[in-house]
């Protein structure tokens, strides 16, 4: 399978290649990004997408906007640094791997100040590489973790897509459900297609075929209908940003799956590194919600499907009040039941 994200090179002549997720489906094509603004471009018009992919690739950006000033003195060296990063951390808003990617980078830099910037853009290479490497394996432990929650023979539902396409390992949500599957429990996934830009049709849907996992696509808006049907048992999403009470920003539309599992008794997990908590955020509130174009919405992939001028709200991720969560998996363990307490001591273990 191909990569999501992976570097290619040494530190000076290296590049960023990821699957740029916007033609899949149909094709799955790798781009090269060998300059900062590319890596902005690229994730701000989700080729790359998904909040740990996200934080990588940012470090990976750090890396290759830098290559242009190894040769210069160290003030230049980091004037150049912060320029880039600023400008890495202006690409989306929500995602808090972006800014907590970013931050650990800034903080090796500052630590390892004395290096030459030839030495020190080396050091920085290691710095994402690391990022890469744990991200690949909280994943894994996300996933070893999530499974015991689930039955066999299970029907489960997922909104958006929190797979290996959205990491640079096995996913969160997804990686439960293929570490139940790799334990020989059967599971049928109904995945949300989730509007405006389908990431549950073109990615969920698609990397579970690729795994031979059965997969049933709907409509978001019929979600509460199949639970209503007992065709799940369990719903299991990602996450973008959570709060230190566990209140939880995801991709928009998962808070409503997460009222219709309650009035319905279903059990509604999120499966999160601990990269993606913000415990300076006492709850939800605080979490900055991305508005993106209205075109989204009125010319969904290129064809015009509302009137003309027409007023659009588009907000990309909404906040689930932690109540309405029975618990979230990381990969340190299980934060169940989900309140302040809990997410510290998990989180802080
Ligand atoms: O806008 P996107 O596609 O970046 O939104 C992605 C999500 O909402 C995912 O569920 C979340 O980032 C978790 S990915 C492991």
């Amino acid at each position: 399978m191909t990569p999501t994200l992976q570097w290619t090179g040494d530190a000076f002549h290296g590049r960023l290649v990821l699957i740029d997720q916007t033609l899949l489906p149909l094709e799955c094509r790798e781009i090269e990004c060998d300059t900062h603004e590319r890596v902005f471009e690229s994730i701000r018009s989700l080729r790359v997408r998904g909040a740990p992919a996200i934080g990588v690739a940012a470090a990976y950006g750090v890396v290759v906007g830098l290559q242009s000033a190894a040769s210069k003195d160290p003030a230049e060296f980091r004037r150049r640094l912060l320029e880039v990063t600023d400008r890495l951390a202006a690409s989306r808003p929500t995602a808090v791997n972006l800014f907590w990617a970013l931050d650990r980078l800034k903080r090796v830099a500052d630590e390892e100040a004395g290096l030459a910037p030839r030495d020190l853009i080396v050091r920085l290479l290691e710095e994402a590489r690391a990022i890469e490497v744990e991200d690949q394996e909280m994943c894994a432990a996300i996933g070893r973790h999530g499974a015991e929650l689930l039955r066999d023979g299970a029907g489960v539902l997922t909104h958006c897509n929190a797979g290996a396409l959205a990491t640079a390992g096995k996913g969160t949500a997804l990686s439960v459900f293929f570490s139940a599957v790799e334990q020989g429990k059967r599971l049928h996934v109904y995945a949300d297609e989730t509007r405006p830009l389908l990431q549950g049709a073109r990615l969920t849907a698609w990397e579970l075929s690729q795994r031979g996992i059965p997969v049933t696509l709907i409509c978001d808006s019929m979600a509460a209908q199949v639970m209503r049907e007992k065709r799940v048992e369990a719903v299991v999403v990602g996450a973008d940003r959570i709060a230190a009470n566990g209140d939880t920003a995801n991709k928009i539309g998962t808070y409503s799956v997460a009222l219709a599992a309650k009035a319905h008794g279903i059990p509604f997990y999120v499966a999160a590194p601990t990269s993606t908590f913000d415990l300076s955020l006492p709850t939800g509130e605080g979490i900055p919600i991305e508005e993106r174009k209205p075109e989204e919405i009125t010319h969904g992939f290129g064809r015009q499907t509302a009137p003309t001028g027409v007023n659009v709200y588009n907000p990309a991720f909404d906040v689930t009040p932690a109540e309405l969560i029975s618990a979230i998996i990381t990969e340190k363990g299980l934060i169940r039941p989900v309140t302040t307490e809990n997410v510290q001591q998990v989180v802080n273990s």
